[in-house]
């Protein structure tokens, strides 16, 4: 398994909408890649354009820190239902470091998506879990969780990026 390079807001990878995945069996090792690489960081959540492939894969493990982990890998992950009801999670993101902020989303989400093995799951995420499962299916689609602020917000957080990723260079 090999650390991937986590790429930093504003990438235009991270604004692209990604192409299903076909080929499950060639994108395996991406997806281990990807779960050392989150576990690593550390970050409850992980989408496959912030490591530079521009495809629908994200792995998440949001189980609190006293219980056993539960790594999930969801390959073609798709909202099947989501609540009325809301909820206000303080959200980060591993593009976007240091920078937190509250974003509301529906609270539970209906979750399908397929396996490294092809095989077909569907599930009820409340929580963190419904969070994550969220914030990770925008990236997906090319949103960051920047992208429900304010417009004003958003333009200060991209500058502070851009400045980060200067002195980083
Ligand atoms: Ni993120």
């Amino acid at each position: 398994m090999t650390l991937r390079r986590i790429l930093i807001h504003p990438d235009p990878r991270l604004q692209t909408r990604c192409a299903p995945v076909t080929d499950i069996a060639a994108v395996r090792r991406l997806a281990e890649d990807m779960l050392e690489t989150m576990y690593d960081a550390p970050g409850v959540g992980l989408a496959a354009p912030q490591v530079g492939e521009t495809v629908r894969l994200f792995v998440m493990d949001c189980s609190p820190r006293e219980a056993p982990p539960r790594p999930l890998v969801l390959v073609n992950p798709r909202v099947t239902w989501a609540s009325e009801e809301t909820n206000t999670h303080e959200e980060g993101c591993l593009s976007i470091p240091d920078v937190y902020e509250e974003v509301t989303r529906p609270a539970r989400v209906r979750v399908a998506w397929q396996d490294l093995d092809g095989g077909a799951h569907e599930e009820l995420f409340e929580g963190l879990w419904a969070t994550c499962a969220q914030h990770e299916i925008d990236h997906l689609d090319g949103r960051l969780f920047i992208d429900h602020l304010s417009p004003l917000k958003r333009r200060l957080i991209t500058a502070k990026m851009k400045k980060l990723k200067r002195m980083r260079a």
